[in-house]
């Protein structure tokens, strides 16, 4: 039988080197580039404690220290802030500091892919599930995508779960893609997956959008596998190996993804944001649409 033990734990792999986002990943992750006024992983940790998690798990890398640094008190700030009596800043402050004890952090010494990222977490993850978010990948939808992956998680008895949406064909060879079966609630039944299908192969246009609910026993897996696509220790291949003993379901997330990692995503992903918010909206909405409207 699957495991049906709440997912508490959430892993967040933040080691990557945001080489196409240079100069501005020069001296800054890229999980903190920020979306309209707060860093990129702001959202995707947002998003966990939305869906339940209780314990937030980063695998970090050399020059992240900042993202440590982001989720503790900064005393010296709070100090000032309270002299000048700024509550809403504090409020603000106060809101978004997870409590103690509830962080955790270890580094991926090299840059061995995402599969190995993962394995880097098993200690502090321990023998139950776990979600996975790709911090490069935010989302907007009227459920948050972990959230709707968590109920379908606990409809199906437990599991894996893997979130999906659709791509053009031709867009298929950047992701992982799976090959899908029956419905089961909002999803379906995964029948197959692969990384990075050479163009015109892929077995669906359903492309794995950064988001995953997995068993513990993808780490032993992790740990003794060869490298795959781009001569890297792949997730996919090791949950490809773990579908041969374990339920595998795909959540059909409803919503828009922004690839941040990417020039092109993480700018819509501002003007998306930026106009999702009342106050911004209301002094970008008439300059933006000039600037669309005198488009050559
Ligand atoms: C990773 C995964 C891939 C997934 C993608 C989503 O690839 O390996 O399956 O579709 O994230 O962003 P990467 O973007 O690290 O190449």
């Amino acid at each position: 039988m699957t495991d049906k033990r709440k997912v508490r734990k959430a892993v967040f792999p933040v080691a990557g080197l945001g080489t196409r986002f240079l100069p501005a990943t020069k001296a800054v992750p890229k999980e903190m580039l920020t979306v309209v006024d707060k860093p990129v992983i702001q959202y995707v940790v947002d998003e966990a404690l939305e869906a339940g998690i209780e314990h937030l798990i980063f695998v970090t890398g050399r020059g992240k220290a900042v993202i440590e640094d982001y989720f503790d008190i900064q005393v010296e700030l709070d100090q000032t802030l309270r002299e000048r009596n700024k509550k809403a800043e504090l409020t603000l402050l106060d809101g978004i500091l997870p409590p103690a004890g509830t962080t955790s952090f270890t580094r991926q010494q090299s840059p061995l892919g995402l599969g190995h990222a993962v394995w880097c977490a098993r200690e502090l993850v321990g023998n139950e599930p776990f979600a996975l978010l790709l911090p490069d990948m935010i989302m907007q939808g009227e459920k948050g995508c972990l959230k709707g992956m968590v109920e379908l998680y606990e409809q199906s008895g437990g599991g894996n779960v893997i979130a999906v949406e659709e791509c053009a064909p031709d867009q298929a060879h950047k992701y992982g893609i799976v090959g899908v079966g029956d419905r089961i609630g909002e999803g379906y039944k995964i029948t197959g997956m692969v990384e990075k299908p050479a163009p015109g192969t892929a077995p669906s246009n359903f492309y794995i959008n950064g988001r995953y609910i997995l068993q513990p026993e993808i780490f032993p897996i992790l740990a003794t596998q060869e490298r795959g696509a781009g001569n890297e220790i792949q997730l996919t291949d090791g949950m490809i190996k773990l579908a041969n003993e374990q339920d595998f379901a795909a959540y059909h997330f409803q919503g828009t993804t922004y690839d941040c990692g990417a020039k092109d995503g993480f700018i819509l992903a501002n003007v998306a944001f930026a106009l999702q918010r009342s106050d911004i909206r209301s002094v970008v909405e008439g300059p933006l649409k000039e600037l669309v409207a005198g488009l050559k």
